[in-house]
């Protein structure tokens, strides 16, 4: 029998690092996860240490190859995937950090997207970018690092300063320093990316004062990365051969490879991307135009409507209101009041995304009164998260002129069957949860593996995806639509 062969992935996401090691067969055998530092030095903005995010990285190497029972040797690749459009700076030489990374969700440059706005600019930057003038973006946070970082600039200017984005800053640790590369899936989130050309646009970075020496080169999905060098956790000389960003590898791990297919993900934020094949469809709603994937010569495109708060919501609860324990408690507690009555929740801790763009936006709970309970509050949020998904789903629909055929979902908060079956009854559609909801890894891992002839074609991942759990509409269109009003009355006042 021919000796299996095992593909790394590391998904390095907003609030932790997950990693697990795949067989050919697409079977997970094993894996680790840990969770590292948020901080919040100000209201709004939101910082990652990207010393402790490599930290994790090695962490959760070792630990998921002892789950494994495995040792480096045994791994053919390693696939990266990521938080997108989280931005770091740091030195070419010995990598250190020149600030604290800028995380998607930070929304300091609030008011230089304005500026740009205010000035005209957005219709160019759509038409380059694919993308709109909003925090969320990498390219604003780079230029005020540029500005507001000793030194930075001129480090920038003269190349002793690397820019990237969380998989460039893995790769580079990977790779002992050696490659300073990123993926076009990423590269398509900066702000700085002509999504037409997949190359970095130069009208782009005079608009934003970005020196060309410190950015990364551009690759495909698929491709040679470097190798490992010099890792505490994995021997010198495993190549790198798969990344995405990790909104994208969740759509290539839920095997949506045709135009039309969609998948959500819940993470921390909630991300809906549709396959649009080899053409970037444009938005004439506030939507992204975001590149899918690069394998060899072939570019897949996807629209994206991106909403910030999700699982982070839940975490909210944890951590701010303090009114569960762990976040698995939240469905129960949802679950023991029949509904949320009049209380409703905007999630907006971050701003809106799309389709609204409105950084400014704030949370709001609103139609509380002395029997309100957290009961109330548990379900609100989880209605909130899925409200936005709604908007989205429906926005999305107009754009691409497609129903979404099958409406897939993943990711840790896709857990929760009380927000799932609300999910489908605002939609109207059939929500469909596969078995294993880390797409965003099995994507990663399967993108690696392409890369170093694991597999050869997509047909292996189609076989892998099983249907975990399908939730058909079934909420009375009376009770839907009094849903509908209080939430889109909610959002004008957030
Ligand atoms: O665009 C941000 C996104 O990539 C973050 O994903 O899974 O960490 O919420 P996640």
């Amino acid at each position: 029998m021919a000796k299996a062969k095992y593909v790394l992935a590391v998904d390095q996401g907003t609030t932790g690092t997950h990693v697990s090691i795949l067989d050919d067969k697409l079977r997970v055998v094993g894996d680790a996860y840990r969770e590292f530092t948020q901080h919040f030095p100000k209201p709004s903005w939101v910082e990652h240490d990207l010393e402790e995010i490599w930290a994790s990285v090695e962490t959760c190497i070792r630990a998921a190859l002892k789950d494994a029972g495995l040792t480096g040797k045994d791994l053919s690749a390693v696939g990266i995937t990521n938080q997108r459009e989280t931005t770091g700076l740091w030195l070419r030489e010995g990598g250190k950090p020149l600030a604290p990374a800028i995380v998607w969700q930070d929304r300091r440059t609030s008011e230089r997207c304005a500026q740009l706005r205010e000035k005209g600019e957005e219709p160019r930057v759509r038409e380059t970018t694919g993308l709109v003038l909003d925090p969320y973006f990498s390219g604003t946070k780079l230029a005020w690092m540029l500005e507001h970082v000793k030194g930075a600039r001129k480090r920038a200017e003269k190349g002793d300063a690397c820019f990237g984005t969380v998989d460039t800053w893995l790769v580079y640790k990977m790779t002992g320093g050696q490659s300073h590369v990123t993926d076009v899936t990423n590269a398509s989130r900066t702000l700085l990316m002509d999504v037409r050309k997949l190359a970095w646009d130069d009208s782009m970075r005079e608009l934003l004062g970005v020196p060309a020496a410190c950015l990364p080169e551009i690759r495909g999905s698929v491709d040679a990365y470097g190798t490992t060098k010099g890792m505490r956790s994995l021997p010198d000389g495993i190549p790198l051969t798969g990344m995405a960003g990790d909104q994208q590898a969740a759509l290539f791990g839920q095997a949506c490879f045709s135009p039309g297919e969609a998948k959500c993900t819940y993470g921390t934020g909630a991300f809906l991307l549709m396959n649009t094949g080899d053409v970037p469809v444009k938005s004439r709603s506030g939507l992204l135009t975001t590149v899918a994937w690069k394998i060899g010569d072939k570019t897949t495109y996807a629209l994206e409507g991106s909403s910030f708060i999700a699982g982070a919501a839940v975490q909210w609860l944890r951590d701010g209101l303090k009114v569960i324990k762990k976040s698995g408690d939240v469905e129960p507690l949802a679950a023991s009041v029949k509904e949320s009555g009049d209380v409703v929740f905007v999630p907006a801790l971050a701003g809106l995304g799309a389709p609204h763009w409105r950084p400014e936006a704030r949370g709001l709970f609103g139609g509380i009164d002395r029997s309100t309970t957290a009961a109330h509050l548990a379900r609100a949020a989880l209605e909130g998260v899925a409200m936005q998904i709604h908007d989205l789903a429906e926005t999305m629909r107009r754009d691409s002129g497609r129903e979404i055929p099958s409406f897939k979902v993943d990711g840790g908060a896709s857990a929760n069957n009380l927000m799932m079956q609300f999910q489908a009854d605002m939609l109207g559609t059939e929500v469909v949860r596969p078995q294993n909801l880390q797409t965003t890894s099995l994507g990663a891992a399967f993108l690696a593996g392409l890369g170093a002839g694991v597999w050869t074609s997509t047909d292996a991942i189609r076989k892998a995806w099983k249907v975990g759990k399908v939730f058909k509409p079934k909420m009375k269109a009376e009770a839907r639509e009094r849903h509908l009003t209080k939430w889109r009355r909610a959002v004008e006042r957030a």
